[in-house]
């Protein structure tokens, strides 16, 4: 019970987490026809790829257990963004089933998340959410994040998804 590195074995439970948190979370914000079309099993050759990379040098995931087993993730690397120096990692994705939210999991995973970041040497990390997804723009402003100016505009099932990005500085590893 606690947070550790993920591995291979994880996968399947991982994508079973990724699916349920999405339908929970973008209820509303997503269209119903895509989550509803949204698949474990799609998505576990996504994680089969991440999770068996043989060097993890500037990437990382990190899964959180209970007595039933994992109950969420979270994914670091560097940061995706083209206006991003190699001193920016990014937290690509941290999600928990709704059954395990608002008690303390998220914390957790997000402390294991910037540790990890903060080891390979980035001096800060961003992270994309969406507008509408006020849960998660509360949890990330609890947790020193502030929206930066950055938004993008992704599209799922044909609707388009406005984001900001948030930022936080990374302190140095004490010596
Ligand atoms: C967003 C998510 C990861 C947060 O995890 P969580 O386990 O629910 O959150 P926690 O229980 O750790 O934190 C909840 C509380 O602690 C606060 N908190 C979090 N980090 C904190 C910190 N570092 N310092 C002080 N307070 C903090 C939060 O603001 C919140 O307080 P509130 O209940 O008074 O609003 C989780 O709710 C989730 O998976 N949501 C659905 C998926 C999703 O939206 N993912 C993000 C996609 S961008």
């Amino acid at each position: 019970v606690g947070i550790r590195p993920a591995d291979v074995g994880d996968v399947a439970a991982i994508a079973d987490v990724h699916v349920g948190s999405w339908q929970a979370a973008y209820a509303g914000l997503v269209p119903a026809e895509y989550l509803d079309g949204l698949k474990p099993v799609q998505r576990r050759g996504l994680w089969s790829r991440l999770l068996s990379e043989p060097t993890q040098t500037s990437t990382g995931t990190f899964v959180a257990e209970d007595e039933t087993g994992v109950v969420g993730f979270v994914n670091v690397g560097s940061s995706r963004d083209e206006d991003a120096s190699p001193a920016v990692g990014e937290v690509v994705a941290i999600y928990l089933m709704a059954g395990v939210w608002d008690a303390g999991w998220g914390r957790a995973l997000m402390a294991a998340a910037v540790a990890a970041l903060t080891a390979a040497g980035f001096a800060e990390a961003t992270l994309w959410v969406l507008v509408g997804n006020t849960r998660a723009r509360r949890f990330y402003e609890a947790g020193g994040w502030r929206a930066d100016g950055a938004t993008r505009t992704e599209e799922r099932g044909g609707a388009p998804l406005p984001e900001v990005r948030y930022r936080r500085p990374l302190a140095p590893e004490p010596r």
